[in-house]
């Protein structure tokens, strides 16, 4: 992820990635330009000007809307409620303002068993309500995964050795080759890239990011030439330099980001083409499995210690390293950067982004079409689920919740939305022995909150991860470390 470029937006329209209307349109182009003042922006610059559509982009765009009306005939949903315009006009626009920012209670109680009985031992958790959870997730938010997914062949493209700054490391080019004899006419292939140490003397930590190819953000840097990285180590340089590797894992090489390409990818291929059922999964839990795929790899690659696999996803890819992280339970750390509204952010509070936005054209391939109920006939509050519990799936593993400033052009993401999931997840990290956030107060900006195994910082920049990054790497630092010899035999 480019640190300098602070909306993944931009990247994907100065890309030509975006069909236009596909997202800007439909979510009311969300993210304000950073305001020149320190108050909360909440009327900001009107949407920037889009090129002109290719007719790539409008046949994208056709077959999205086409896919969208598809599942709505389904549902028998007539109308959707429209999502906040993130500029602040219109007749409904975003909410900047913590005073109006009302949240639809109570939160369901990830504590409470559908019987009504409270959850009183880790036993009950895990047999019982965990189960529970991850079938409502399942069943209206993210979708079922089909029982047979295709399998995986993983092949090492190339192999590098190369220099980061000044550490020697190996870098492995991979794909994922998705066995697709079923279905020849479409190919799935998961891009990884794997960099190592070249120095190390056994397995080491290695940190996942869900991004971008080497290759488009080598064009994209190359095009556009204003957008340097930030002085200082990169966060790859960072994960060096503490010994460990890094990966970068491509999600749209497992499932096109747009509606259209529900008919293609891993979810159009265990499909055979065909259009989802209601209940199948969405884009999120087709980019968290290619994500357990590398962790497949992984496993497989004496160079790295599979059992310390952390992840790192930033915004749309914030929302699916924290869906990869709920259902995997092999991914050993989590770092959820700026997932906002259907990431870690409570979709009951009305402040940014909300539930009709997630419904739109642009994002509903994101989540199972029963997802759309919600957003007419049924409410927010109708949800069975909210975000809290998505954090709590990941428990007791160690997660970092991260988010940029409202000032600098954040706020669709609504900080406060995470941090308050994050303490309502609380409960079942203590159930399970681990320690919660260790306040239920919002902190202020930059402080770090990484005494506990839930974690949270608010940066001060935009609509990146890059700020956090030190934050992240010495709370992961108490989780994963190189382990010499001995201390890995003793392990087997
Ligand atoms: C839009 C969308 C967000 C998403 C973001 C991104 O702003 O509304 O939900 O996180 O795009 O991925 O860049």
């Amino acid at each position: 992820m480019p640190n300098s470029i602070t909306s993944f937006m931009t990247v994907l329209a100065l890309g030509g990635l975006l069909a236009p209307g596909c997202v800007a349109a439909q979510t009311g182009a969300p993210r304000p330009a950073a305001a020149p003042s320190t108050a909360a922006p909440t009327q900001a610059a009107a949407p920037p000007p889009q090129p002109a559509p290719t007719a790539g982009q409008l046949a994208i765009q056709a077959a999205t809307e086409k896919d969208y009306q598809h599942m709505k005939d389904l549902l028998g949903i007539k109308m959707l409620r429209p999502g906040v315009d993130g500029y602040g006009h219109g007749p409904n626009p975003v909410n900047y303002d913590e005073s109006k920012a009302d949240m639809h209670l109570p939160l369901p109680d990830p504590l409470r068993l559908a019987n009504g009985k409270r959850v009183t031992s880790a036993k009950v958790w895990w047999t019982e309500r965990r189960p529970q959870i991850v079938k409502l997730f399942n069943e209206d938010i993210l979708g079922r995964v089909p029982p047979e997914v295709p399998e995986v062949m993983w092949q090492v493209v190339s192999v590098t050795h190369e220099k980061n700054g000044d550490v020697p490391i190996i870098t492995k080019k991979l794909t994922g080759h998705v066995d697709n004899s079923g279905d020849p006419a479409i190919t799935v292939r998961i891009d990884l890239t794997l960099s190592t140490p070249a120095n190390a003397t056994g397995p080491v930590p290695v940190i996942m990011e869900f991004g971008f190819s080497r290759e488009f953000m080598e064009m994209l840097m190359k095009r556009f030439p204003q957008f340097k990285p930030p002085p200082g180590p990169t966060w790859e340089q960072q994960v060096l330099a503490l010994g460990w590797g890094y990966a970068e894992y491509v999600p749209t090489s497992v499932q096109p980001d747009n509606g259209a390409g529900l008919s293609e990818g891993i979810i159009g291929l265990a499909n055979h083409g065909q259009p989802r059922r209601p209940d199948q999964w969405g884009a999120l839990r087709a980019w968290a499995w290619g994500a357990s795929r590398a962790l497949d790899y992984f496993e497989t690659d004496p160079a790295v210690d599979a059992h310390q696999v952390g992840i790192e996803g930033h915004s749309r890819y914030g929302k699916a390293a924290l869906v990869a992280m709920a259902y995997d339970p092999r991914i050993a750390i989590g770092f959820i950067s700026s997932s906002g509204e259907a990431g870690a952010k409570l979709y009951r509070r009305n402040y940014g982004e909300q539930i009709g936005n997630i419904a739109a054209s642009g994002e509903y391939h994101w989540m199972a079409g029963n997802f759309l109920k919600y957003d007419g006939p049924l409410t927010v509050a109708d949800l069975p689920i909210d975000a809290h519990e998505l954090i709590a799936l990941c428990a007791p593993r160690p997660v970092f919740i991260s988010a940029g400033s409202m000032q600098a052009g954040d706020g669709w993401v609504d900080a406060k939305g995470m941090f308050l999931a994050a303490v309502a997840a609380g409960p079942v990290y203590r159930l399970l022995g681990k320690r919660d956030l260790g306040t239920a107060v919002f902190p202020p900006i930059e402080t770090p909150l990484i005494s506990g195994d839930i974690a949270f910082r608010q940066h001060t920049g935009g609509h990146t991860p890059a700020p956090n990054w030190p934050t992240f790497l010495e709370f992961a630092s108490r989780y994963l470390q190189v382990r010499t010899a001995p201390v890995l035999a003793a392990a087997r």
